[in-house]
């Protein structure tokens, strides 16, 4: 299953709002609409939004050529194509996937902008592509890295949804446990629901399922419950951003699990590509936290669950200390503390492969 494709004039995207009660395709013909989606987390997880932005300036470069015309001025075409970056950008401020794929198209508009609009549309798409074949690339080379840190039998607690659907495909956490169980290890997983936007329960126990994986659903409030019990072994996480000296921007309820880990004696795995790690940012307390519509949180399914006039807060990412984390598995190897080495470590072995240059990080 891929969370998304481009198709001729269009990125088609599954619509994660509607799941689990139906597989519906979102298609969108503009860079506003690939914006819209994203903002409106019909298209969400850090690498999914990532590859999507960039599909989404391959439609803007398709859009200027019929606004600028076939022999558009190069400064002119580049300047309408900053633009559409700059809408994209604002759509979602946590994870630096978005922005990294961005940098990255228009480090493409600046070499490519004398072939005209046709010819910087047909670079980026090319880029695009590039970067949703990394994405699985890496989440595959991720899931081998992880499986091996998994026991025999054993139980994963895991947070949010970091699957098939929040990447191109395969995912990144629930890659990891999908490696394990192919490489024959028996694994059940407790999925926290993740309240408020409830990724977990509407989206990991919809993928858990279709794999086959045996899993049990929970609320974000009774992992202590079940840890306290011995019934967990270990916690699988994704990242948004990750600061350059390990700290990780998660999905809020993150940093809870982190601490339960450290007050249980129990591993807490993230799971992300080198892409997703911020060397600009020396530390989380950098990471910009997006604050969602409080109505998130008092609405449920668009009923009202708290008696009306309430105040509420919705950040919807919290920063784990790099202190409460055990390892940060990348596609290039398990990262340890001190993350600061091993991450650029990372880094460098990442590039010493042959991939495309555009595509990494
Ligand atoms: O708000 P979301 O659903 O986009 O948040 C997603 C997460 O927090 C994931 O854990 C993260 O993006 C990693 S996904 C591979």
């Amino acid at each position: 299953m891929q969370s998304l494709e481009f198709q001729d004039d269009r990125l088609r995207l599954i619509d994660q709002t509607r799941l689990p009660h139906e597989v519906a395709y979102l298609d969108c013909r503009t860079a506003a609409e690939v914006a819209e989606a994203i903002a409106s987390m019909r298209v969400r997880g850090a690498p999914a939004i990532g590859v999507a932005a960039a599909y989404g300036m391959a439609l803007g470069a398709r859009e200027a050529a019929q606004v600028l015309g076939g022999q558009a001025d190069p400064e002119r075409l580049a300047a309408a194509l900053r633009t559409v970056a700059e809408r994209l950008r604002r759509t979602r401020p946590t994870a630096v996937n978005l922005f990294w794929a961005l940098e990255r198209c228009l480090e493409v508009v600046g070499r490519a902008s004398a072939l005209g609009p046709a010819g910087v549309a047909e670079e980026l798409r090319r880029l695009a592509d590039q970067m949703a074949e990394a994405d699985v690339r890496a989440n595959q080379q991720m899931g081998q890295h992880g499986a091996a840190l998994l026991p025999p039998r054993t139980n994963v607690l895991t947070h949010c949804n970091t699957g098939a659907l929040a990447t191109v495909g395969y995912g990144t956490a629930l890659g990891v446990i999908r490696a394990a169980v192919e490489a024959g290890k028996r694994v059940h997983v407790f999925v926290d629901e993740t309240r408020p936007f409830l990724q977990g329960a509407r989206l990991t126990a919809w993928e858990l399922q279709r794999l086959g994986i045996p899993m049990t659903l929970i609320t974000d409030s009774m992992a202590g419950y079940f840890m306290a019990r011995g019934q967990v072994d270990l916690v699988l996480v994704g990242a948004d951003r990750i600061a350059r000296n390990g700290d990780v921007a998660n999905k809020i309820g993150t940093y809870t699990l982190a601490v339960l880990c450290r007050a249980h004696q129990l591993p807490c795995y993230v799971v992300a590509p080198t892409s997703t790690v911020d060397f600009e940012l020396a530390s989380g307390a950098d990471i910009p936290i997006e604050q969602r519509n409080p109505e998130e949180v008092t609405h449920l399914n668009g009923q009202r669950i708290a008696p009306a006039g309430v105040q509420a807060a919705h950040p919807a990412f919290d920063v784990t200390p790099a202190r409460l984390v055990s390892a940060i598995v990348t596609e290039a190897g398990v990262c340890r503390p001190p993350f600061e080495l091993s991450l650029r470590q990372a880094v460098a072995i990442r590039q010493t492969e042959t991939l495309p240059a555009e595509a990494l990080p």
